[in-house]
């Protein structure tokens, strides 16, 4: 073999050896993409923070929350191979999340609130199960579920949600901008409802008064939500855009007090949470909250 074809094989090797380690690169940096886009849904979403017991370890579940005639238990959603996530696959925590089906195949209760994840787009959920994978792995069994309704898995949970039930289907991309944005982020991935919408005793969010709030002795929640549509008196009708943005990424509120106990706790997340929305999601928010409909519901 003449120099002249050494240099050629010489030359098709580098070009390979290239390809290959720049192809490597390129799925690291796509997937280091994916995980820090998880880690901005995981941050709108509060940081999850229903799964972490403040007196326990972030993320691996055990807070307990009132369910019709008994208690409920956050699950643990660290990847730990027998207590969290470890072992289920993408489309098992998709479906999870979305349809309220467990691995096992057994009805997950409404108290996750898979039937508003249901309208989450496609690519934030792929991009927040990608994140979720990257959490620190907690051994933490969940508590099993106290409640004098029999059959509330199997039976209750079904026929519940063939009767309440609002399921929507993910649209494979989401808003990006205006209240669009906003109204996307407030109902299928903040979800201020879920504390900000009353429920009445089995838990049914009462959509006649949505965002106006849930107060501490009616409410699930044990605390006073207030209500945050546009009514001047009993809403937040006199707060500027920029006030509720402000809230949302400071927790300080126009009158400088800060927001406390359960809205605290999302705001700071764990750690990621809204403190960690950019500004320009904060004004979607602002925006679509100022678009809805206000509803006098005095809460104190
Ligand atoms: C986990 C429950 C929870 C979620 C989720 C939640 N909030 Fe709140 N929010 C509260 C509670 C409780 C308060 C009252 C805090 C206080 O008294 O300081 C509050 C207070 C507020 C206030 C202050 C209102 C006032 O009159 O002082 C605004 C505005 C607000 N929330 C907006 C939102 C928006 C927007 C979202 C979604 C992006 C949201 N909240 C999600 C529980 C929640």
């Amino acid at each position: 073999m003449g120099i002249g074809s050494w240099f050629a094989v010489l030359r098709s090797g580098l070009f390979l050896f290239c390809a290959l380690v720049g192809s490597n690169v390129v799925a690291h940096a796509q997937a280091d993409d994916l995980v820090a886009k998880g880690q901005y849904i995981f941050a709108l979403a509060g940081g999850c923070a229903c799964h972490t017991d403040p007196k326990g370890t972030p993320h691996a579940g055990g807070r307990a929350f009132p369910i019709p005639l008994g208690t409920g238990y956050s699950t643990n959603i660290t990847p730990d191979k027998e207590t969290g996530l470890g072992a289920w696959t993408d489309r098992q925590i998709h479906d999870a999340m979305v349809k309220g089906v467990s691995r096992d195949g057994s009805k997950i209760l409404p108290l996750m609130p898979f039937e508003a994840y249901s309208g989450m787009a496609e690519e934030d959920l792929r991009a927040l199960i990608a994140y979720l994978r990257t959490l620190k792995p907690v051994k933490k069994a969940t508590p099993p579920l106290k409640t004098r309704v029999p059959f509330v898995r199997s039976l209750a949970t079904p026929v519940y949600l063939k009767v309440f039930g609002r399921f929507s289907s993910s649209p494979p991309l989401a808003p990006k901008s205006g209240i669009e944005r906003g109204r996307y982020l407030v109902d299928r991935v903040s979800l201020c409802g879920d504390c900000h919408t009353p429920k009445n005793s089995m838990g049914v969010p009462n959509r006649s008064l949505y965002l106006a709030g849930a107060s501490a002795k009616t409410g699930f929640l044990g605390e006073d939500v207030p209500n945050i549509t546009p009514d001047k008196e009993t809403g937040i009708g006199d707060w500027k855009r920029e006030d509720i943005a402000e809230l949302l990424i400071s927790g300080t509120k126009p009158d400088l007090d800060n927001a406390q106990g359960l809205m605290a706790e999302v705001i700071q997340g764990t750690p990621y949470g809204y403190k960690d929305m950019k500004k320009e999601d904060a004004l979607a928010i602002a925006d679509y909250l100022k678009s809805i409909p206000p509803i006098k519901n005095k809460i104190k």
